[in-house]
């Protein structure tokens, strides 16, 4: 797959561009697109960088039917002359564990990386440069054969699409309300919670829904089985500082294993801040609040780096995080990884390309 030519045909016409104050998260998308096809017997063929355009699909596809699916998410930046992508190998490694879960088969990882490069290259206009801006970029494969049998696909399409963006959450870095979830819960050891699959976001939507009613931003997912140990918080992984100390729900197998999550852990030691993969309990963190112990809580993610928690609700009793303000470590380390990010701050661990 490496070093095969990629097909180019250059869109006639260009979209107008999106003001960067005005750019809403995943609304905007650029002028060309990324597709690939996978045939059984064949393998992936027909790389090719064509205008961004809907495609045409059986009703029958098996993506429509069962959901045999997996994405990714990542971001570009520019910095004077050059794009900056942070650990974009990081992204395609998952991709393969993804579709490793699903039945679908693997992505040469260089190859997929050659490619968005040179997407990124062609569309490098559409590279917002303000603050809390940059490229979103999405890598996604969808199983496109048409039957209704219950089985893996024998044929797919690998896509990636950019998308400029400003902030995931209108409300930029602000710590958000979140509703801590008894009931549905995300994922269990052995389902598909460590896979990047559609399926895990659309069964999250009920609770995410039923949150919203109740004035919060997200969910906080407990495990599947207990309902008793912290997982995530809506789409991203979720940290605590306690008593001077970061704790982190350890990957138990039903948590996504995040690009940001494993920077942050990477960032806090080499900043020798104690940091903890273990398993934390949702009394635990009550006892520590009522202690005045639980001094920071953050949601990690690639969309919105950092997100911090103002304050949770747990079956009726609501737990104000750091007065709902924005603590020092959370805003240290989104100012630190996003600098990383864009180039504004030495990377001392080469995570940017
Ligand atoms: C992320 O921030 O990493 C996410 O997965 C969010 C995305 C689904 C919009």
């Amino acid at each position: 797959m490496k070093g095969q030519t990629i097909n180019l045909q250059l869109s006639t016409t260009r979209k107008p561009k999106p003001q960067s104050d005005q750019l809403i998260f995943g609304r905007n998308f650029t002028d060309h697109m990324f597709t690939m096809d996978y045939t059984e017997g064949k393998g992936w063929h027909d790389p090719q960088i064509i205008p961004y355009q809907p495609i045409s699909m059986d009703p029958a596809s098996m993506v429509f039917h069962y959901g045999q699916t997996v994405f990714e998410g990542l971001k570009a930046y520019v910095q004077g002359e050059r794009i900056l992508l942070f650990r974009p190998e990081k992204n395609f490694q998952r991709l393969n564990i993804s579709n490793d879960r699903l039945c679908i088969p693997h992505i040469d990882e260089e190859f997929a990386l050659e490619a968005l490069e040179e997407l990124i290259n062609i569309d490098h206009e559409w590279i917002p440069k303000e603050e809390g801006t940059s490229l979103y970029i999405r890598p996604f494969v969808i199983s496109t054969e048409p039957f209704l049998g219950v089985a893996p696909s024998r044929h797919f399409k690998f896509m990636i699409i950019l998308s400029p963006v400003g902030s995931y959450y209108s409300e930029g870095i602000k710590p958000v309300k979140i509703g801590v979830e008894s009931d549905y819960v995300r994922a269990v050891k052995g389902g598909t919670g460590t896979a990047k699959t559609g399926g895990n976001y659309a069964a999250s939507l009920k609770a995410q829904e039923s949150a919203n009613l109740k004035g919060c931003a997200q969910v906080l997912w407990l495990d599947g089985v207990e309902k008793k140990y912290i997982e995530e918080v809506g789409s991203m992984n979720v940290f605590f500082k306690v008593n001077g100390e970061v704790i982190t729900p350890e990957l138990n197998g039903s948590i996504l294993d995040g690009v940001t999550r494993s920077s942050i852990i990477q960032l806090l030691k080499h900043w020798n801040i104690p940091i903890t993969e273990r398993k934390v309990s949702m009394e635990e963190l009550y006892q520590a609040h009522k202690d005045g112990l639980l001094e920071e809580a953050f949601g990690t993610g690639t969309a919105a780096v950092i997100s911090p928690v103002g304050e949770f609700v747990w079956e009726g009793e609501s737990v104000v995080v750091n007065g709902g303000e924005t603590g020092p470590l959370s805003k240290k380390l989104y100012d630190t990884l996003t600098g990383i990010q864009t180039g504004l701050v030495e990377d001392p661990f080469g995570w940017v390309k």
